[in-house]
């Protein structure tokens, strides 16, 4: 079957970059969404130009489009990653609500927290968390899963390095949960987690939060979960 492609909205970012990276090391067709798509090449450009990069050679280029076109140029089975700053996402999707296709699948990476003099705090969300409220802003027929929240960007954006941890899928239909955890498989050492029905990414989100709490206790950058007891 041939591989899904990706668009990752926002995909210039930390945490963007480096699903970019690594799905296109894996071979998926990419395209990485931006709100400027020239200063978007720009970046991608240095990207496969960094040293040690094996972006070009490791699989197709990744292209680049603005959110709307990446959206659009989609075809059925193919998947939209979400990897905006969630004080963002209203807007982005007010953007693209007619531009989803019916039966299309997002995966939402993001996590309610701000970063204000130094101090991290998690937004209340009326609706339990980040994918909820999303949810609540997509059409109808756009299925949804959450994943790659708790994967810290330091790491996702260090080349090859085999990730070394679970990372949590949930969602709001089977067929979500089973692609993002495909995209979960796509990442040398990563393992998903299914932990079901999309309002556990309420928790999920607050382990973001713990991970960022332990690196600055510890002044790491790449802490990461592992749950032990799965077969
Ligand atoms: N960083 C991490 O370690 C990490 C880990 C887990 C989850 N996350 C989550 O992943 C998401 C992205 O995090 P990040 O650290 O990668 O954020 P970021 O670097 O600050 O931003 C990501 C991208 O979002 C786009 N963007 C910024 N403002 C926007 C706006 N007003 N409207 C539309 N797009 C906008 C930008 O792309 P363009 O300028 O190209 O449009 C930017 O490159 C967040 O929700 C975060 O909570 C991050």
């Amino acid at each position: 079957m041939p591989m899904s492609a990706i668009a990752i909205l926002g995909g210039t970012g930390q945490q963007g970059r480096g699903l970019a990276q690594r799905f296109a090391y894996a071979g998926a067709r990419v395209i990485v969404g931006s709100r400027d798509p020239q200063r978007a090449r720009e970046t991608v450009a240095a990207w496969a130009g960094a040293a040690g990069s094996t972006v070009e050679a490791a699989g197709p280029p990744i292209e680049v489009a603005d959110n709307i076109a990446a959206v659009e140029q989609l075809e059925q089975g193919d998947l939209t990653v979400l990897a905006v700053p969630f004080t963002t996402v209203d807007t982005l999707l007010t953007e693209l609500h007619s531009h989803f296709r019916d039966g299309s699948i997002v995966i939402d990476v993001t996590v309610p927290v701000t970063f204000s003099g130094g101090q991290m705090a998690m937004l209340e969300v009326a609706e339990g968390s980040a994918s909820e409220h999303i949810r609540a802003r997509l059409p109808q027929g756009v299925q949804l899963a959450a994943a790659f929240k708790t994967i810290p960007a330091a790491l996702l954006s260090a080349g090859r390095q085999p990730l070394e941890c679970d990372e949590f899928v949930c969602g709001d239909s089977a067929e979500a949960r089973r692609q993002a955890a495909a995209l979960v498989e796509l990442l040398p050492g990563a393992r998903p987690v299914d932990v079901g029905a999309l309002s556990r990414a309420r928790f999920i989100e607050h382990l973001t939060a713990l991970a960022i709490a332990v690196n600055r206790t510890h002044k790491i950058h790449d802490a990461r979960f592992r749950v032990v007891g799965l077969r």
